[in-house]
């Protein structure tokens, strides 16, 4: 092959992997004003919680002191609402000055400093969904070269008011301005959540071409109705949406509500449990300045983080769906490792389900599982051995399990973790038989 044919064969890639800039590898994690916060533009009277340079500011320093940072959470996300009604004389987007005050580039600069990153939004269409100036096709290029000027990493692309025509042109434009902006810049597309989540309206290698992740469904709001249903959408589609995720590639079943108002103990672990087997972004929208230890315990997981992060990026799948109402969902991991969840959707008292990893597919051999959420671990498991688990009602348990029947290799997640000072194997428990 000659130069000019090379030329023309890079052109030719460059031109179809529009945003393989080697960007989210792993899902990312972070924190993201939405849910909890909305579109609280009362810096008046309410102004510890209104969206402001001041709670972005806070919720960095919560993410930099408090440990979150080092377990990954690192993207600090503005949603809608931060924008001025008006651009500015040179039709660029500013940010509302009573409000952020000292503009985007230096709340940048002061998330940079800690060691964390900055997500802004914006909307392909006339407005965001809460009315605020929407980037038009015209406005694409000129918004990323503002968001990367501003030093922003990462951008969540939301779709109201515009159509599907529009948006078939203006998500990719979207990636291809970015891309031109040199900046390494996350691309979260919300444009399938607007065609209904689903092939053949939704063309998800296109997605996974031009974007790093996008939202796929309706949005999360703060209830185990809300969190049941995304669990069901998303377990009931998995053929379609599955296949489509991957390193660079992510499902976004929307915000972890862990530690608001909506969930209990058992319900945010289930969240936080399916979310991982998800392979979903670990975004949480909550309060960080005031979170009761329990969530704190539940978010800061380090097992179940390394289940989410895990490098081969393999979404998971349910199993089953028992007549009594206990799910079973299933991720295989790096190492020949995997994780389980079985879920509860009774709502009368803690149920023992009875089975086999044999029932679930699993080769034969013998296996050892960690309980993620007490710290136990199961030993002398056979594919065969009946092994009863009691799960709350919309609780889980979740086991990451390891086969002992192949030589191990040396450094298994297992092994790191249980290498891993933070952990305390509390107690070995046998399968109840
Ligand atoms: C849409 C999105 C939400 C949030 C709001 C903001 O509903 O799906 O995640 O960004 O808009 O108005």
């Amino acid at each position: 092959m000659g130069p000019f044919a090379v030329t023309q064969l890079l052109t030719l890639i460059s031109l179809t992997v529009a945003l393989d800039n080697g960007l989210l590898k792993i899902p990312p994690m972070g924190w993201m004003a939405w849910e909890r916060f909305r579109c609280d533009v009362d810096c008046q009277d309410d102004p510890e919680n209104c969206i402001s340079e001041g709670l972005f500011r806070d919720m960095a320093d919560r993410l930099a002191e408090d440990g979150w940072r080092e377990l990954g959470y690192e993207y600090i996300i503005i949603d809608d609402c931060w924008m001025s009604r008006l651009r500015d004389e040179q039709e660029k987007l500013q940010p509302e000055p009573s409000r952020f005050p000292g503009g985007i580039a230096k709340l940048a600069r002061y998330i940079h400093d800690r060691g964390l990153k900055l997500g802004i939004y914006a909307d392909m269409g006339t407005h965001t969904c809460m009315g605020f100036p929407g980037t038009t096709l015209d406005k694409i290029e000129i918004d990323a070269q503002t968001f990367a000027s501003w030093g922003v990493d990462y951008l969540k692309f939301d779709g109201c008011y515009s159509n599907p025509v529009e948006q078939m042109q203006g998500y990719p434009l979207m990636s291809k301005a970015l891309n031109a902006t040199g900046r390494p810049i996350v691309y979260s597309c919300s444009w399938p959540a607007y065609l209904g989540g689903l092939p053949p309206n939704v063309n998800y290698s296109l997605l996974g071409d031009i974007c790093h992740l996008w939202r796929n469904y309706y949005d999360i709001q703060d209830s185990w109705d809300s969190v049941q249903g995304i669990i069901e959408w998303f377990s009931d589609n998995q053929d379609d949406l599955q296949p489509a995720a991957g390193p660079g590639r992510w499902n976004d079943p929307d915000m972890l509500i862990i530690g608001n108002f909506g969930l209990s103990v058992d319900q945010a672990r289930s969240q936080m449990a399916l979310w991982a087997i998800m392979a979903a972004p670990l975004i949480m929208s909550n309060d960080l300045r005031n979170l009761a230890n329990s969530a704190r315990a539940i978010l800061q997981n380090k097992m179940i983080i390394a289940i989410n992060q895990d490098p081969m990026g393999i979404q998971g799948r349910r199993l089953l769906q028992e007549k009594s109402q206990i799910e079973v969902y299933w991720r295989p991991l790096s190492h020949s490792a995997s994780a389980l969840v079985f879920l509860s959707r009774r709502t009368d008292m803690p149920y023992l389900y009875h089975t086999s990893l044999a029932k679930l597919n699993y080769d034969a051999g013998s296996y050892e599982a960690y309980e993620v959420f007490t710290s136990s671990t199961v030993t002398g498991l056979n594919a065969t051995t009946v092994f009863t688990v009691s799960i709350n009602p919309s609780g889980v348990v979740m086991w990451y399990l390891i086969p002992q029947q192949k030589p191990r290799q040396s450094d298994t997640l297992y092994d790191q973790h249980k290498k891993a000072s933070q952990f305390m194997f509390h107690k070995e428990m046998s399968p109840l038989v």
